[in-house]
């Protein structure tokens, strides 16, 4: 377990040290989720530019628009490190298909909830064995329930400690980050879309928009897919 004063450390260092630090800590035990967005390509590139030993992988659901698999490749080619890939188990998906439909998301928030499950929670589940730290590019601005999240935080679901290095970012710093080091992203970005998630389940939003808003827009839901709050 970290000490309060290596959690005071990490809280207060910059966005590189506080990655290297964690790291040291935990060698070969920490790893970092991406969804290929703005906030977690900033983090990508911190990483490998800097060679901070952690895993990084992404969570390809089946349903992920054609820009975000060409911003896959290209991150891979720019920094000559891999993103790791973690898919679906296809009987899962399969028999939920089958059951219910490809688009049955739309119906309920009960099968969105299901697919989201199968396509993002369980594979994450698998991608975050054995590790001792999950990082993540949540941002506090992005919803009212990520407000209170913390910078770390202990996951007493999943015994490890969730890392959240961007948690105090703005959008404005992290853009400026990104145009700083010249950072790949998604070009769907430019153009009204700010959270990118299934294309199935994303669209743009208009400015002065929650940024949250274009994800699960049929829904009144708390719009989480249940990777980082209970349902
Ligand atoms: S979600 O819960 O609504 O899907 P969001 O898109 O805001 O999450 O991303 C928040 C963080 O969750 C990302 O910074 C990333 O760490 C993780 N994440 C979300 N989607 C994925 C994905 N497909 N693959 C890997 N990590 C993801
Ligand atoms: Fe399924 Fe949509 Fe969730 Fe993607 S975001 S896993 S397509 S419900």
């Amino acid at each position: 377990m970290l000490s309060k004063e290596q959690i005071v450390q990490i809280e207060n260092a910059s966005l590189q040290e506080g990655l290297s630090i964690v790291a040291d800590l935990f060698p070969g035990k920490v790893v970092f989720s991406s969804s290929l967005g703005q906030e977690d390509q900033v983090i990508t590139d911190v990483l490998f530019r800097n060679n901070i030993p952690v895993k990084v992988f992404t969570l390809d659901t089946g349903r992920l628009y054609a820009e975000a698999y060409e911003l896959l490749d290209r991150t891979m080619a720019r920094y000559k490190q891999p993103v790791h890939v973690y898919f679906p188990e296809a009987e899962a998906v399969e028999a939920f298909v089958n059951a219910k439909g490809v688009n049955s998301f739309y119906e309920s928030v009960e099968n969105r909830k299901e697919c989201c499950y199968i396509r993002k929670v369980k594979p994450l589940n698998r991608a975050l064995a054995g590790a001792a730290v999950w990082v993540t590019g949540l941002r506090s601005a992005q919803s009212a329930n990520r407000q209170v999240m913390k910078m770390l935080e202990w996951d007493e679901d999943r015994k490890l400690y969730k890392f959240n290095p961007l948690i105090h970012w703005s959008y404005d710093e992290m853009m400026d980050y990104i145009q700083l080091h010249n950072v790949p992203y998604n070009p769907l970005h430019d153009k009204g879309f700010i959270s990118i998630g299934c294309a199935p389940c994303t669209r743009a939003i208009e400015p002065g928009e929650d940024p949250r808003a274009g994800r699960w827009w049929w829904e009144t839901s708390q719009k989480e897919c249940g990777l980082h709050t209970a349902r």
